[in-house]
């Protein structure tokens, strides 16, 4: 066997002449590894969902979260520069009432003092401008049903139209309290636009707008419901107004309206289950494109990771590894912290 002979390998041992394929080549120590990687997850990648509670002395740890807490206004902002400090660009906040003051609308949320107003101030105030502020643009923390929406008394149902006022009210109130990126996730027709007009008309034309695009009513949603405590009165659910898990093609339509709208980025969400979404809509569309690796995907490696059964760092990695691999930009994670950590941020 002659040395020139390109794909043939000599080396480690063997007796002449096997053929050795250029991956295995390639993969032979970890620096090559790391050399040809085509996906590169990083700390530049994440951004962390927080949760802020009103009402509370200290944070109380979410059960079906473990390492997830509700936080006070104090311990978000503490958070905040945390995650920054350890080079996280960007954080998601989700503001949640005391349950006495949930009704029917969700007027609470729209309050200029409402506790997610008060959150994005604090750490807009202790962070300036290093870390991007998100908000969760939505009603179902707030009103007593657990819609996202407005409910229509004579059909039972959202009332999409009614809703959406509301929504480009808080949008605009999270807006003027400090936020730089609005995140409506009601799947409401028409919010991207509606939220547009509004921030435009009062001179928030630079507060930009991560539309939840293709959002599906997926089960994976259930210790997010724990930490934000939303019940969805009388059984019910979000299929009339959240994507059908069935429908693949659906998800272009729903991405096509909120980009025609305005929406400056988009979300597919959840992340693992929609793996053929998010290289959908990245192959379509030239927006950043975000995935929500969800609280239900969270919890289920965490679990197992408690039992012993799987090795829960290696598993977080590989399964964010795998969103980014699909086409996400960027990926909402209940594991960013600790990833940061991993990751040496
Ligand atoms: C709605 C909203 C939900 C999530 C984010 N925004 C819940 C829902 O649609 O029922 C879920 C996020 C998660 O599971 O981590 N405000």
């Amino acid at each position: 066997m002659s040395d020139d002979v390109p794909f043939m390998v000599r080396s480690r041992g063997s007796v002449a002449g096997y053929p050795v394929s250029r991956q295995r080549r390639l993969r032979r120590t970890p620096a090559l590894r790391r050399l040809v990687a085509e996906t590169r997850l990083s700390v530049d990648d994440l951004v962390a969902p927080l949760f802020v509670a009103d009402g509370l002395d200290e944070p109380r740890p979410v059960p079906s979260l473990p390492g997830v807490v509700q936080h006070t206004v104090d311990s978000v902002t503490a958070e905040v520069k945390r995650l920054g400090a350890l080079g996280v660009p960007a954080v998601i906040l989700f503001g949640l009432p005391r349950p006495e003051h949930k009704d029917a609308t969700g007027s609470r949320a729209l309050r200029p003092d409402g506790i997610t107003q008060q959150a994005l101030a604090s750490a807009r105030h202790a962070v300036g401008d290093t870390v991007v502020l998100m908000a969760d643009c939505c009603l179902d923390e707030f009103t007593d049903h657990g819609h996202c929406g407005v409910v229509d008394p004579s059909t039972g149902e959202v009332d999409n139209d009614a809703t959406l006022p509301l929504y480009a009210e808080l949008a605009l109130s999270q807006a003027i309290a400090g936020a730089d990126v609005i995140a409506p996730s009601g799947m409401m027709d028409g919010q991207v636009g509606s939220i547009r007009a509004a921030l435009d008309g009062a001179g928030f034309q630079g507060t930009a707008i991560l539309a939840y695009a293709a959002k599906y009513a997926s089960a994976l949603y259930g210790p997010f419901r724990d930490a934000a405590q939303v019940t969805i009165a009388d059984g019910g659910d979000r299929k009339g107004y959240q994507q059908d898990s069935r429908n693949r093609r659906e998800a272009m339509a729903e991405v096509a309206l909120d980009v025609g709208e305005g929406a400056d980025m988009v979300m597919v969400k959840p992340a693992l289950t929609y793996l053929d979404v998010i290289a959908d809509v990245r192959g379509a569309f030239d927006v950043p494109v975000g995935a929500y690796h969800v609280s239900g995907e969270y919890a289920m490696v965490k679990a197992a990771a408690e039992r012993g059964w799987i090795d829960g760092p290696a598993v977080a990695l590989e399964q964010l590894t795998a969103v980014k691999r699909a086409g996400a930009d960027f990926i909402l994670t209940y594991f960013a912290g600790e990833v940061a950590e991993a990751l040496g941020g």
